[in-house]
């Protein structure tokens, strides 16, 4: 299947003040040289609003959303409070995020329904720890397909929804999964996607891959057999260390 569409993704993490909107200008910039890419960033919600009226035709995104449309739930972002500061998306299910907020697979694909429910597009994230790697590649396969299979929402589709692949033990590490390593794992989740959602939307949704993805090994990385772009960390916070990646797209 041919028709998917490269997405190259920044996440942005708890890093960015006011101070770097600029960097958000550059690289909404660059993005708007490429009519035949999506580019995006998963910014701190506190900067949205200040980076929406600067993105163009860039994606601006918030994080994590909650899982309800609103209520007690102190320090919560909702999806409707991203919708209405600018955001056109927001990822869910970050690694950081299972890992430092206990968030399961269901509470994922809970999030992942509310954001699609405020209009937002969604990239969800899945991933192995290093300990589930080295009990073989067979066993990450079936534990990352599983991840993926327990974190869809109902109703998952193409036209929103975008899956990252991200071993946990390749982020901030500067440690990047080999792509051959890639390889097999996307086709693993690429048969799961068919198997859950059928021919037609199993094929057609997105699978990125993150980790340490750099100037350095994004052509690799994005020539890659079923990876249809990146999310990226440490090299998405400036236009001269993202460019090369969106270039390479
Ligand atoms: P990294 O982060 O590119 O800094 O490894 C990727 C991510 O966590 O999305």
């Amino acid at each position: 299947m041919t028709g998917r569409r490269k997405l190259i993704a920044g996440n942005w993490k708890m890093n960015g003040l006011k101070a770097q909107l600029g960097e958000v200008s550059a690289i909404a910039a660059l993005a708007s040289e490429r009519t035949d890419i999506d580019v995006g960033l998963f910014l701190p919600a506190t900067l949205i609003a200040a980076a929406a009226p600067l993105a163009g035709t860039m994606l601006i995104g918030g994080q994590d959303c909650h899982a309800q449309d609103s209520g007690a739930f102190t320090g919560n972002v909702s999806a409707a409070m991203l919708t209405e500061a600018g955001a056109g998306g927001t990822l869910v299910g970050h690694s950081e995020r299972r890992q430092y907020q206990h968030e399961s697979s269901a509470d994922v694909a809970a999030k992942a329904a509310k954001a699609h429910e405020h209009g937002l597009s969604v990239v969800l994230c899945i991933g192995e720890t290093l300990e589930t790697r080295e009990q073989g590649d067979d066993i990450a396969h079936g534990f990352v397909a599983d991840q993926l299979i327990a974190s869809l929402p109902e109703g998952a589709d193409p036209s929103w929804l975008t899956i990252a692949y991200e071993p946990v033990w390749a982020i901030g590490t500067g440690k990047v999964a080999t792509p051959s390593q890639i390889a097999a794992m996307h086709a693993a989740l690429r048969v799961a996607l068919v198997k859950a959602l059928g021919d037609g939307p199993g094929n057609a949704m997105r699978i990125l891959y993150g980790g340490s993805v750099s100037g350095d090994n994004a052509a690799d990385i994005l020539h890659t057999d079923n990876v249809d772009g990146a999310l990226v960390g440490g090299a998405s916070l400036s236009a001269a260390k993202f460019g090369p990646i969106i270039a390479a797209a």
